[in-house]
C-alpha cells in the first residue's frame, strides 16, 4: 500500500492488529462486580492524514461479540496547528455499537496520546444513563505493549476509569 502520510509521522506506533493480553479490566456502576473482555485493537492507514481503527471487544470466555467501535485518529491540519502554535493537536472520531458517536480532541506526545470529547451523540432510544463526557489515553509501554484507558462521566456519574486495556502485537 502506500506509505503512511506525512502527518502520522507521530502516530507510527499505533499501527497494526493488538490483542488484548492479559484480558481488559472494566469498571462500573460503582457497586457492579468488575468484569473481564478481549479486544482486538486494529489502526491502519490508506495514505490519508488520518489513521483507520477498530476496538472490538468480546466475552473472555464464550468469544461473544461485545462493545464494537470504529473510527478515525485525525491529526491537527498543518494550518490549524500553527495557529495554535502547537503541532501535536488530534481528533478521535468514532462510532459505537451502543449507539453512541464520540468526536474528541487532545494531543500526542511522544509515544502517548489523550484526547477528550467534545462532542457526543447518540440515539433517541439509547438507555440512561447517557455518557456525557469519554477521556482516553493510549500509550506505547516501555515493553513495547498498547495501553488504553478510558475514562466516562455519566449523567449520574462523575469522570471515572471505565476500561483498562493492555495489548500485544499479533505475533508477539
Ligand atoms: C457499562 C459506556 C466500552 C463493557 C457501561 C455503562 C456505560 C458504558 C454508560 C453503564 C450503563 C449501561 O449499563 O449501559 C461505555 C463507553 C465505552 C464503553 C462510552 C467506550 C468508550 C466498553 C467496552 C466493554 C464494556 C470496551 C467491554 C466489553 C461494559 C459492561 C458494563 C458496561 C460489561 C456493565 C453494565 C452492563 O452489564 O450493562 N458502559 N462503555 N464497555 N460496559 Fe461499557
Amino acid at each position: 500500500g502506500p506509505p503512511p502520510h506525512a502527518s502520522l509521522r507521530g502516530l507510527l506506533w499505533l499501527l497494526g492488529v493488538w490483542e488484548s493480553q492479559p484480558a481488559g479490566e472494566g469498571l462500573y456502576p460503582p457497586g457492579v462486580a468488575p468484569f473481564s473482555f478481549r479486544e482486538t485493537a486494529t489502526f491502519t492507514h490508506t495514505g490519508q492524514p488520518l489513521l483507520e481503527y477498530t476496538f472490538y471487544a468480546s466475552h473472555v470466555e464464550s468469544g461473544r461479540p461485545m462493545h464494537r467501535e470504529t473510527g478515525f485518529l485525525k491529526p491537527a491540519p498543518a494550518e490549524a496547528n500553527n495557529h495554535h502554535n502547537n503541532n501535536n493537536r488530534i481528533a478521535i472520531i468514532n462510532a459505537q455499537n451502543t449507539g453512541l458517536v464520540e468526536v474528541g480532541e487532545g494531543q500526542v506526545d511522544g509515544e502517548s496520546l489523550t484526547v477528550t470529547s467534545h462532542t457526543l451523540g447518540r440515539t433517541t432510544f439509547n438507555k440512561q444513563p447517557h455518557v456525557t463526557q469519554i477521556q482516553r489515553i493510549l500509550r506505547l509501554t516501555a515493553q513495547g505493549e498498547l495501553e488504553h484507558v478510558v475514562s466516562m462521566a455519566t449523567e449520574t456519574s462523575p469522570l471515572q476509569q471505565h476500561l483498562h486495556t493492555t495489548y500485544r502485537r499479533r505475533g508477539n
